[in-house]
């Protein structure tokens, strides 16, 4: 019996959800946690107080943090964690106006509960579009997230749209409308929303709205050129904007969300579009069902064959931008390979664990030679050969500062793996699957003969892209902003077990020191 209220809330310390008990944890007794709204270039200031038995930091998801880099949330990166009973003040401005979104970056917590939405909106007509984003009212975020059970007999989760929704395989006649999330629009007027997908776990999803379609215009923070679409793929941590023309004549519709990845046939949900007029206790005709059929006209980040969805190519909307810098000669290209060893992830055969001892940006100066980090070369000289043995360290790659820099980014495994990268937001230029497995192999020497396809035209920019089973993704970026930048799989437990680098951009003095005043109290 949760209110809506935040006032409320913190007296009944209460959360809705699901309707089954669990203990979780909460940002101000509530999840999902406070949506912090607020308008381009405004000044955030956080106040995080932990209140856990354990440690805690927060990371704001798509922000580069570019001058605040120490505001970046990654325990042992960008600071040390803030301990139980203390208190960080993270403060940063709303850079660029979008769809963001802020987690706990430390264990498995934000699973448990630790995350909310962030948004920043921009003055009507100011947008790169103009009327694109000519919409009748106020926009409505709706936040999908992945909902962990803390108990050993149910292990799976659930779905959960705006931190509510129905329990998966329990009886269809308890289904009752107050179960689910509402919104609410009104007939002729035009809408924005906005979906942000939190998913702990290696289930995608696929969101439509019955008899409507949406008018996609943004993703990961940055505009496309506007695109229709029956539904979207979304992989964890993503985010889409789209516009919503209320053209039905009254009535509820199912918003859906399905799981679409192996494994995620108990991973859906439903929410209710209730135009004025309409009584909201009646639920939409049409049943909310495991697995729905994939829609033709589908924008989709997502490609899993793993999943058994053969026919559906990769398909990005465009961005705003013809690309500036398109000949390949530009580009420092990087590969990186994903594998699995010993049940644990490497990338480019080294398994990423923190350095719990120290934070890389205070340490006034860090080189590549092993002692807080370590690479191929590190590990080498101490006669490790990572090849043939699991090789366990703070893997760090060094990036030129002020380059364009290319990455290839190879998963050697079956499933498909959200990619993310702090501090910056990318071009993606390539995704696609191997002729051969002797080209995924050896792609670092074929590319060079026979390169991969990159398409240089209006390529979207985003934060977080997947790279499909067995398949490649390649994304661009100019490495302006200089730091200290995790790059992992936003899959909770695959980073957890190793699949994650940490990109050094820029040399020591490129690199701001953390301020006197910035710190945990
Ligand atoms: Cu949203 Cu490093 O994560
Ligand atoms: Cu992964």
């Amino acid at each position: 019996n949760c209110p809506n209220d935040i006032q409320d809330c913190f007296n009944h310390r209460c959360v809705v959800a699901d309707g089954l008990r669990t203990s979780i944890m909460s940002v101000n007794y509530m999840y999902p946690g406070p949506s912090i709204e607020v308008c381009h270039n405004d000044t955030i200031i956080v106040d995080v107080l932990n209140r856990l038995p354990e440690p805690t930091s927060i990371h704001w998801h798509g922000l580069t943090q570019k001058e605040t880099p120490w505001m970046d949330g990654v325990p042992f990166i960008t600071q040390y964690p803030i301990q139980p009973g203390k208190t960080m003040r993270y403060r940063f401005i709303a850079e660029n106006p979008g769809t963001y979104w802020y987690h706990s970056h430390y264990g498995m917590q934000r699973a448990w509960g630790v995350s909310g939405s962030l948004i920043f909106r921009q003055p009507k007509k100011l947008d790169s579009f103009g009327h694109f984003y000519d919409i009748d009212t106020t926009d409505q975020v709706i936040f999908l997230s992945d909902w962990a059970y803390n108990h050993t007999r149910n292990p799976i989760g659930n779905l959960l749209i705006n931190g509510k929704g129905h329990v998966q395989r329990t009886n269809k006649s308890e289904v009752h409308s107050n179960f689910y999330a509402k919104f609410h629009v009104k007939e002729k007027l035009r809408y924005r929303f906005r979906v942000i997908f939190e998913g702990y776990s290696q289930c995608n999803v696929e969101f439509s709205i019955d008899n409507h379609t949406l008018l996609v215009i943004s993703t990961d923070g940055n505009d496309l050129q506007p695109i229709e679409v029956e539904s979207i793929l979304l992989t964890s941590g993503e985010r889409y904007d789209f516009v919503l023309e209320a053209n039905q004549m009254m009535g509820n519709f199912w918003i859906r969300a399905q799981g679409q990845a192996a494994g995620c046939n108990d991973f859906y949900q439903g929410a209710v579009l209730n135009y004025r007029g309409s009584g909201t206790g009646t639920l939409p005709s049409g049943v909310i069902t495991s697995r729905f059929e994939l829609k033709g006209n589908q924008l989709n980040s997502v490609f899993d064959r793993f999943a058994g969805a053969d026919d559906i190519p990769i398909h990005h909307a465009k961005g705003l931008d013809p690309f500036p810098y398109k000949s390949k000669s530009l580009f420092q290209t990087f590969y990186i390979h994903i594998k699995r060893m010993n049940g644990l992830f490497t990338m480019n055969d080294i398994n990423f664990v923190f350095n719990n001892s120290i934070s890389l940006l205070d340490a006034y100066e860090v080189y590549d030679d092993g002692q807080y980090t370590c690479n191929d070369r590190s590990l080498i000289k101490q006669g490790r050969s990572c090849k043939n043995e699991l090789c366990s360290c703070p893997q760090m790659i060094h990036l030129p500062y002020n380059e364009y820099v290319e990455l290839v980014i190879v998963n050697d495994m079956r499933g498909s793996h959200p990619m993310h990268m702090h501090g910056y937001s990318f071009h993606v230029v390539g995704q696609g699957e191997f002729q051969s497995e002797e080209e995924r192999l050896n792609i670092e020497f074929l590319d060079e003969i026979n390169p991969l396809p990159r398409n240089g035209d209006y390529p979207p920019l985003k934060d977080t892209v997947i790279v499909q089973s067995r398949g490649y993704t390649i994304i661009r970026f100019f490495t302006g902003n200089p730091g200290y930048w995790l790059f992992h799989c936003h899959i909770e437990v695959h980073v957890e077990i190793g699949m994650a680098v940490l990109f050094k951009v820029g040399d020591n003095s490129d690199i701001c020191t953390v301020p006197w005043d910035a710190g945990i109290n």
